[in-house]
């Protein structure tokens, strides 16, 4: 069963095809991993996929629902849930805040009981802070529940943007290189996070990194875009040996970067 179903997916910019004719699938309780030279065209995908941008071409299924056709603002109801290449945080708001929007249409009262702050609004609040709480513990997070976004290291803004992910329990989570500034200790750290949500929680995970020791050690299946096209896709070990795969990547650092 494929909790995520990509057929024939291609959006042009002008002149410039920045994907061309995909087709990716993310099962159940996987973790697929989507890799390629700058400007392959993954955060296109991931746009594409969270309604940021309108496909060109191409049918987008989750879970037989129609994606291309779903506003972004009702995707994290639906379960799916997503991180960003620049990170996308209030950076003056703390963590516990950021947070806490991620549960939002969770917890949401209607207007008329926030107005009074009777009692189905507090306990919504109340609900929504414990599970803001259970999330930031998760991660990690605890002690620094009430600093500012903007006064963490980059490592903990991507955690806290993670665990915004996170306590909206999604069903199909889109990281866009969540590793990125991490040291190997932290890539580690997160690569054992990543691999317990599928494990424990049953959430399936597309996964956008450069970093191939945390791309390669958790991946269940791994899809390689160059110039837009999909140039390979398999097991973690058999696409980083592809010829394909290491030619792609000639160019940024003699194809050291796979291993
Ligand atoms: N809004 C846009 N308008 C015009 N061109 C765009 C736009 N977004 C992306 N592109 C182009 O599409 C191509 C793919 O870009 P994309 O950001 O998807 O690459 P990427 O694989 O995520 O690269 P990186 O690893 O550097 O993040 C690039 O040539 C980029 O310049
Ligand atoms: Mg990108």
């Amino acid at each position: 069963m494929s909790v995520l179903s990509i057929q024939g997916l291609t959006r042009r910019f002008g002149g410039l095809v920045a994907l061309n004719d995909i087709d990716l699938t993310v099962p159940e309780r996987s973790i697929v991993g989507l890799i390629g030279p700058n400007g392959a065209g993954k955060s296109t995908l991931l746009n594409c996929l969270s309604g940021i941008y309108r496909p060109s071409a191409g049918k987008i299924s989750f879970g037989g629902l129609d994606l291309v056709q779903t506003p972004t603002h009702r995707l994290a109801s639906l379960g799916v849930a997503r991180t960003f290449q620049n990170l996308e945080l209030f950076g003056d708001a703390t963590v516990r805040e950021n947070v806490l929007v991620g549960c939002d249409y969770r917890f949401r009262s209607s207007l008329l009981s926030d107005l009074f702050a009777g009692p189905s609004a507090r306990r919504a609040a109340r609900e929504a802070n414990k599970e803001v709480d259970r999330e930031l513990a998760a991660l990690g997070l605890l002690d620094v529940a009430d600093t500012v976004v903007k006064d963490l290291s980059y490592g903990l803004q991507k955690r806290t943007e993670l665990a915004r992910a996170l306590v909206g329990k999604p069903k199909l989570m889109l990281l866009d290189e969540p590793a990125a500034g991490a040291n190997p200790t932290e890539s580690h750290e997160l690569g054992e996070l990543i691999r317990r949500l599928r494990d424990e929680r049953g959430v399936s995970v597309l996964l956008i990194e450069h970093d191939m020791p945390l791309v390669m050690g958790i991946c269940d299946h791994v899809v390689v875009l160059d110039h837009g096209a999909k140039i390979c896709e398999g097991e973690p070990a058999a696409v980083a040996n592809d010829p394909r795969v290491v030619e792609a990547y000639l160019g940024e650092e003699g194809g050291d970067a796979l291993h």
